[in-house]
């Protein structure tokens, strides 16, 4: 009886330490899985910032080269007997070139703050008609430029919105943009804005465009992506509309849908719900 005490007692402190050295062990290969992690987050964190930099510095390097080399042509005007029509050719594609690059520049700081986190927002009542209004008459001349029809059915009822009306409309400008830019001539671009049955308003941007593929798809919402990286002229844009877009949406939470056919066009849908922002957070 007393031996089977004892043998009790000593059964009960050897568990107490098998249960330590387990917790212990556990421990040691908890902390040696969240080193690992963290090593394999900060190398991916390092090579996304590299080849962030990288790509950064060809956008901007791009059209500052184009600025250089034609205002040096201009500068030579003396020697190269330049036609007058040479010379505003010229003077064109500096204007062109520095207006890019300013739009790549204000790009590339818009997707570093929405990706760090610090975007502000400037919320308002937003109608989402004239947002949407805005844009159209901006593109007006390059829907017609582009030999494009338009179709465009906004409902007279939408919901006046809480949201951020110049971050809207730079959302709207990149979809009908791409949509634009990526629809040969004869083809047509839709914009329709409705109502949806939980109070959500939902703008469709659709297009008869060369389209995309699921794997053109996600990398087009890449920064810097591009479905087809074989166009590098910058004229054709940097890759970062797209991104920015959805991370507008996101931040007034909303969704933003891409369903697309190679060949056969793309629609876009974004879903902003009617208290975007709620005000009183501001
Ligand atoms: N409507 C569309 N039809 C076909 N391809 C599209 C469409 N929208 C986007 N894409 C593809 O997705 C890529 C990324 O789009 P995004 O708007 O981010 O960049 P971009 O238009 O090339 O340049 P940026 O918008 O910075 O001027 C485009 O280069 C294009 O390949
Ligand atoms: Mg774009």
């Amino acid at each position: 009886m007393l031996n089977a005490v004892i043998g009790a007692g000593q059964g009960s402190s050897l568990m107490g330490s098998y249960a330590i050295s387990l917790s212990e062990a556990v421990l040691r290969q908890r902390t040696r899985e969240a080193e690992r992690t963290a090593k394999l987050e900060a190398q991916l964190a390092n090579k996304i910032k590299s080849e962030f930099i990288a790509n950064m510095s060809h956008e901007l390097r791009t059209p500052l080269n184009s600025v250089l080399g034609f205002s040096k042509l201009l500068t030579e005007h003396e020697h190269r007997k330049l036609s007058d029509d040479d010379i505003v050719e010229y003077a064109r594609l500096v204007q062109d070139a520095a207006t890019h690059l300013l739009t790549v520049i204000n790009n590339i700081l818009d997707i570093s703050k929405l990706h760090s986190g610090s975007f502000m927002l400037d919320p308002s009542d937003v109608q989402v008609a004239d947002a949407l209004d805005d844009c159209l008459a901006n593109f007006g001349k390059s829907i017609s430029d582009h030999g494009l029809n338009l179709v465009c059915n906004i409902a007279s009822n939408l919901p006046i919105i809480q949201g951020d009306e110049q971050k809207l409309r730079q959302t709207f400008t990149n979809l009908v943009g791409n949509a634009i830019k990526f629809t040969p001539p004869g083809g047509t671009v839709a914009i329709e804005a409705a109502n949806a049955p939980n109070s959500d308003i939902v703008v469709t941007i659709r297009d008869t465009g060369v389209g995309m593929s699921e794997e053109e798809i996600r990398v087009a919402l890449a920064p810097f992506g591009q479905a087809d990286a074989s166009r590098t002229r910058w004229r054709e844009g940097s890759g970062l509309g797209l991104p920015i877009a959805k991370a507008l949406v996101d931040l007034h939470g909303g969704t933003i849908e891409i369903r697309s056919t190679k060949g056969q066009g793309t629609e876009v849908t974004v879903r902003l719900p009617t208290n975007a922002l709620d005000l009183s957070s501001y």
